[in-house]
């Protein structure tokens, strides 16, 4: 529950993309926010107040003159006590509202008698041309310098047919994005490196040894840092997650590929995050055609060399950035991960309590550092991957 307790008042004005206001609603409400819906008269021609109030469980408001708040100060009244307000669509005439202060109705009224610390984040949603009109654009920067968080818009095929800039983002984007404004920015300008996932060793072009990690945790911890405010680069093994939004993301398959990857970004990095399970060994005799059964029965042997340590050769180097690696043991954890620790020559190692945790949603850690350990209790991943960003950030500072 992301946003348990939360209390947003979220705005649709006119566009198709209404349709999908509907299911952020939702995915809001699930992630434990309130939801008061305020709608533009031309909002409503898209979708009914009848949905949205079926959806976020409130009277939805739609006029500046709506008898139901007993003071008809409904324009003050529905932010006073609001922890975000979202535009979601904003429609290019929106911005331009906004972009001049315009309190024309209910809407635009409550964007300009917000209190200051009341963030406002609008999703734009319009067809490309209209996106890239220069007007549109200086509106948009114009709401930037005004603080306001401009959420998107997405490239992809449009209602009206063409294909361009302008689509709303998804809902669960635009989810995760309202979610991390609510997080706290103790990453604001650093620069942070992470790697996560399995690797891919091969046999031959259609066989291969990897491992059970789910690159789940490492994600997570790379949301987390974007969340922060960090800028985040993440090298990935082979895993089908999708990217966070705002990471910057470097597939690769084997150990060597993302020791490569690793080396070409580290410069100027402040954090390292080794997250990934790599594998220890490559196959020294992989086989550049598919190796064929004999009729003899033959099987086939492999030969092992080992892969180049990517946390520690990272750790040695002359300009280190902060490093933190990962240790998944199957027994033994306080002894093992205090000595990887000391042998990888990091200052934080997080240990994953039991190797179950592979692909699961949960996870329960412990942090080493110099002054000893600490346990972090089992919760969601994405919950411990933001206490460990502060547990970073802390020792940073
Ligand atoms: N790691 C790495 N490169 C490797 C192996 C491991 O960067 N070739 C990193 C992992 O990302 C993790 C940490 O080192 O942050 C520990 O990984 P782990 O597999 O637990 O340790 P190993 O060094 O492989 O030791 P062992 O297999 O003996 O437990």
């Amino acid at each position: 529950m992301d946003l348990a307790g939360k209390r947003i008042v979220l705005g649709l004005s006119g566009g198709v993309a209404c349709y999908k206001a509907a299911e952020l609603t939702r995915a809001l409400i699930r992630s434990g926010a309130r939801v008061q819906v305020v709608m533009t008269d031309a909002a409503e021609h898209f979708i009914t107040p009848v949905t949205m109030q079926a959806l976020s469980g409130q009277p939805v408001y739609r006029s500046q003159w709506d008898a139901r708040i007993d003071n008809n100060m409904a324009h003050i009244d529905l932010t006073r006590d609001a922890d975000a307000l979202v535009i979601a669509p904003c429609s290019a005439d929106f911005i331009f509202k906004l972009a001049h202060g315009a309190c024309d109705d209910l809407l635009s009224t409550l964007c300009v008698a917000r209190p200051a610390s009341v963030p406002l984040l609008v999703a734009p949603a319009m067809n490309v041309e209209m996106w890239l009109n220069p007007a549109t654009q200086r509106n948009v920067a114009r709401i930037r310098e005004d603080g306001i968080r401009v959420l998107g818009p997405g490239a992809g095929e449009q209602a009206c047919g063409e294909t361009g800039m302008g689509r709303m983002l998804e809902p669960e984007q635009l989810l995760a994005e309202i979610i991390a404004a609510f997080q706290p920015k103790v990453l604001a300008g650093k620069r942070v490196l992470l790697t996560a996932g399995p690797t891919f060793e091969p046999i031959d072009p259609v066989r291969g040894i990897t491992n059970l990690s789910s690159g789940k945790m490492g994600f997570a911890v790379a949301r987390a840092a974007r969340e922060a405010g960090a800028e985040v680069t993440l090298v990935a093994g082979p895993t089908a997650l999708a990217t966070p939004s705002g990471v910057r993301r470097i597939d690769v398959r084997s150990a060597r590929e993302m020791h490569e990857a690793v080396l070409s970004q580290v410069d100027g990095k402040d954090v390292f995050i080794a997250v990934a399970a790599v594998a220890d060994w490559r196959v020294a005799n992989a086989s550049a055609q598919k190796l064929k059964k004999t009729a003899a029965g033959d099987v086939p042997s492999l030969q092992f060399e080992q892969n180049p340590d990517i946390l520690a050769s990272v750790a040695a180097l002359p300009a280190a950035p902060y490093c933190v690696g990962f240790a998944a043991e199957s027994e033994n954890l306080l002894q093992y991960g205090e000595e990887k620790r000391r042998r990888k020559k990091v200052p934080l190692l997080v240990g994953n309590i039991g190797h179950a945790t592979f692909g699961s949603d949960e996870n329960e850690l412990v942090l080493f550092d110099q002054d000893g350990h600490r346990h972090l209790p089992r919760a969601a991943k994405q919950a411990l991957a933001r206490l460990l960003v502060a547990e970073i950030a802390a020792r940073l500072a």
